[in-house]
């Protein structure tokens, strides 16, 4: 695969799938799936809508990723796969060491290996405090850190802000602001996709081999059969039953 970018994978991913459904078989990559776990109003739904336009366009995610089939995308718990990745979404307007989202991805993800901290709400945060610690990794750190995002607030929504607007206003947040400005290009929901992606480009990376080498091995056993039936011929009295019977 050398360097390929996400922007050829995932169309040479939709390209084996066409393939594989135009001969009736799908084609099995066991793609991750993506939980969004956190408390009541943390602003789940509202991470998953920034990239919902992404995501039903065709070269954002493979068809038949958990992401895109699994509408509403927030999984239940206990479906959680070893692949499975968790967005523990945690709004920044609350205490951070009672994070539910926290709390349950560390149940499920002890080793904290498949957890990416999603910080929502920064916007709404009291005059004179910020989430740098946080947003820096120091504060509770994961292995795979955490991401500030800024959503449509309720009155955004109410007002008919579209998803680009929003997506501009959030860049400006964080390039603007003193405590963020150093991290901007770590944070926001562009980011958060990126990060999603990689994550993604990964895992069919490592299983293309796989595959690969499962359709070798089928390809050759077809060869076989194929050789079997060159010299076949119809009036040949010690074949007729032998193919007949394989016909049935
Ligand atoms: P969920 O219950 O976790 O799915 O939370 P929602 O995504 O429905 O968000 C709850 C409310 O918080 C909605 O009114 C959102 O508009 C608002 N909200 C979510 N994220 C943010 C944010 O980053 N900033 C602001 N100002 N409001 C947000
Ligand atoms: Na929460
Ligand atoms: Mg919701």
């Amino acid at each position: 695969m050398g360097n390929r970018g996400m922007e050829d994978l995932i169309p040479l991913i939709n390209k084996l799938q066409d393939a594989f459904s135009s001969i009736g078989q799908s084609c099995n990559l066991d793609l991750p799936q993506i939980a969004v776990v956190g408390g009541q109003s943390a602003g789940k739904s509202s991470v998953l809508e920034n990239f919902v336009g992404r995501l039903y366009s065709p070269d954002f995610l493979p068809r038949g990723s958990g992401i895109v089939t699994r509408r509403p995308l927030i999984l239940q718990l206990f479906i959680v796969k070893e692949s499975c990745l968790i967005l523990a979404v945690t709004p920044a307007n609350t205490d951070l060491a009672n994070s539910d989202a926290l709390k349950i991805a560390k149940e499920v993800d002890p080793q904290g290996l498949r957890t990416i901290g999603v910080i929502t709400k920064l916007d709404l945060m009291d005059e004179g405090t910020d989430a740098r610690d946080i947003l820096e990794n120091k504060l509770l750190p994961l292995r795979r850190g955490y991401i500030g995002v800024v959503n449509r607030s309720q009155k955004d929504i109410d007002g008919k802000k579209d998803i680009r607007a929003a997506l501009a206003a959030e860049r400006k947040f964080f390039l603007s602001h003193p405590a963020y400005r150093h991290i901007a290009e770590r944070m926001g929901t562009p980011h958060l996709q990126k990060t999603l992606n990689q994550q993604l480009t990964n895992h069919i990376r490592d299983t293309l081999p796989g595959l690969r080498s499962k359709l070798q091995s089928q390809m050759l056993s077809l060869e076989k059969e194929v050789e079997e039936y060159k010299n076949f011929r119809p009036d040949d009295p010690t074949r007729k039953t032998k193919a007949l019977l394989q016909f049935v």
